[in-house]
């Protein structure tokens, strides 16, 4: 008798639990409304052309062009594919030869504050420069971009409804087909090319190399989730509507309020994007074995202020206010060692692997780490203290893959998922 009641007992709490709707305490509720809705993607006074139409579909076509790159087999939707909700879904990237980094999802990138996974770019349209030249990615230089976009009759036409006419490069004497600068490489064939050229003929090469950043820059703008079933079941928190609050499972509610409680997810994964756009070091396994320790945001911080395509150099549009403040103030600190920058959690159920170097392979073994600290890195000075171990059972395991499931919105108009049949708008 006493075992049958016992027995019932349990029964019952487990049947009640999966029943019961989830309740959360006020404070758990606070912290859930700052998490939704998504605001408008943030204006960027770095590029003039932020806002434009006609730069958003140029844009669109560089993204997709396999012209872009020195053998002509690399474009930007190699690495992010529409498809793989704008990541590859391999551990570490590689396209001429291999990187040693996981591909980041394009998914709300213009609300970022600093790009890569180290920040070395504090602009969007400066990030998109950066693996353009990359002899691992797409191998190309500045001069034979600048060129493609003179002698294609398309993107000459787009290029100078969005920024005016080029300038003439016809002379291979002063413009030679490839050239880029390459430190410490000054015997490259490219470097010496860039190095025989006049200082403002470099200048006119690198102001159209950015003005590609930033068409680039304006496509990846509409890049945009914000109506995932999270935000249908806040919008239904907000307004006492409890149709609303159906959107997401009782799994996934008790995800939440791990995710804002005892799992401490909200300290980092903080904000409407699910990132307090800062960097912290997660002593993430993996990298050790081969050896060599990734920098990360250590290296970025120096990296970011020698940038000559930087927010606060000749080529930004805006060198005052926040482009100013970002870098100016930035300082190299050895804590940084290590660190790396928060990612969106919006869409992570798509974006796998995860992690700076592609370590978990699934949500689940990036929750069991998060649980256990199993395997992480020892700890220095420059590990986050914030990050502890959770102690989550099985079915807590569970029920925040399930939450971070609900983040998901991967819908998209169809026509942004392929180059534009023009590179310009046709009127
Ligand atoms: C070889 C694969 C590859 C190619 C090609 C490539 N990327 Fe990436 N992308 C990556 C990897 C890997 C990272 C992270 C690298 C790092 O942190 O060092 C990244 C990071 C980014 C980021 C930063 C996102 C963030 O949240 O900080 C943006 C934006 C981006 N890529 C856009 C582009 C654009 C635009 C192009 C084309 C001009 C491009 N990528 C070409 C692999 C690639
Ligand atoms: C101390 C800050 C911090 C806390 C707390 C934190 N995260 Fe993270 N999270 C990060 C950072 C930083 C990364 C990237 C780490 C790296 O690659 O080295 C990351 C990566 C992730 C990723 C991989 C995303 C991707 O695209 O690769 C997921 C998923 C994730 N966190 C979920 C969570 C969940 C769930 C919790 C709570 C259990 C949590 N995080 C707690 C800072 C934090």
């Amino acid at each position: 008798m006493y075992f049958l009641a016992l027995l019932s007992n349990v029964l019952f709490a487990v049947i009640a639990f999966d029943d019961d709707k989830v309740e959360f305490t006020p404070q758990q509720i606070a912290l859930i409304l700052e998490h939704s809705p998504l605001p408008e993607v943030p204006p960027d006074p770095t590029n003039r052309v932020y806002e434009s139409e006609a730069a958003a579909r140029l844009g669109q076509a560089l993204f997709f062009d396999r012209r872009l790159s020195g053998n002509g087999e690399i474009s930007c939707a190699t690495c992010h594919e529409p498809q793989k909700s704008w990541t590859d879904g391999k551990k570490m990237a590689s396209a001429v030869s291999n990187l040693s980094r996981n591909s980041m999802t394009l998914w709300n990138v213009a609300y970022n504050r600093w790009f890569f996974w180290d920040g070395r770019k504090d602009t969007l349209w400066s990030q998109a420069l950066g693996p353009l030249e990359d002899s691992r990615e797409h191998a190309g230089s500045r001069l034979q971009y600048a060129h493609l976009m003179v002698d294609d009759p398309d993107y000459r036409r787009a290029y100078a409804e969005v920024f005016g006419e080029l300038p003439d490069l016809s002379s291979s004497v002063r413009f030679p087909r490839n050239g880029r600068p390459m430190p410490g490489q000054a015997d490259h064939p490219h470097a010496l090319n860039w190095t025989s050229m006049t200082f403002a003929d470099r200048d006119t090469v690198n102001g159209i190399f950015a003005n590609i950043g930033k068409a680039i820059a304006a496509f990846e703008r509409k890049l945009i989730s914000r109506s995932s079933p999270f935000d249908a079941f806040v919008e239904g928190l907000r307004e006492g509507d409890s149709r609303k609050l159906q959107a997401i499972s009782p799994a996934a509610q008790r995800g939440l309020a791990l995710f804002v409680g005892k799992g401490r997810c909200f300290l980092c994964h903080t904000g409407p994007n699910f990132t307090d756009r800062e960097f912290h070091n997660d002593r993430i396994p993996g990298t050790e074995g081969e050896g060599i320790l990734d920098p990360g945001r250590f290296r970025g911080v120096e990296q970011v202020r020698a940038d000559e395509f930087n927010g606060i150099g000749r080529y930004s549009d805006q060198t005052s206010g926040d482009a100013h403040a970002k870098v100016a103030f930035l300082i190299r600190n050895s804590h940084s060692l290590g660190e790396f920058k928060t990612p969106t959690l919006r869409n992570a159920a798509l974006t796998a692997p995860y992690m700076h170097n592609g370590e978990f392979a699934t949500l689940a073994d990036v929750i069991r780490f998060y649980s256990k600290l199993e395997g992480a890195l020892p700890m220095h000075k420059g590990a986050e203290r914030l990050l502890i171990p959770i102690h989550l059972t099985a079915k807590e395991e569970q029920d925040l893959v399930s939450f971070l499931e609900s983040l998901t919105d991967d819908r998209l108009a169809p026509e942004l998922l392929k180059p534009p049949v023009k590179p310009y708008l046709e009127k």
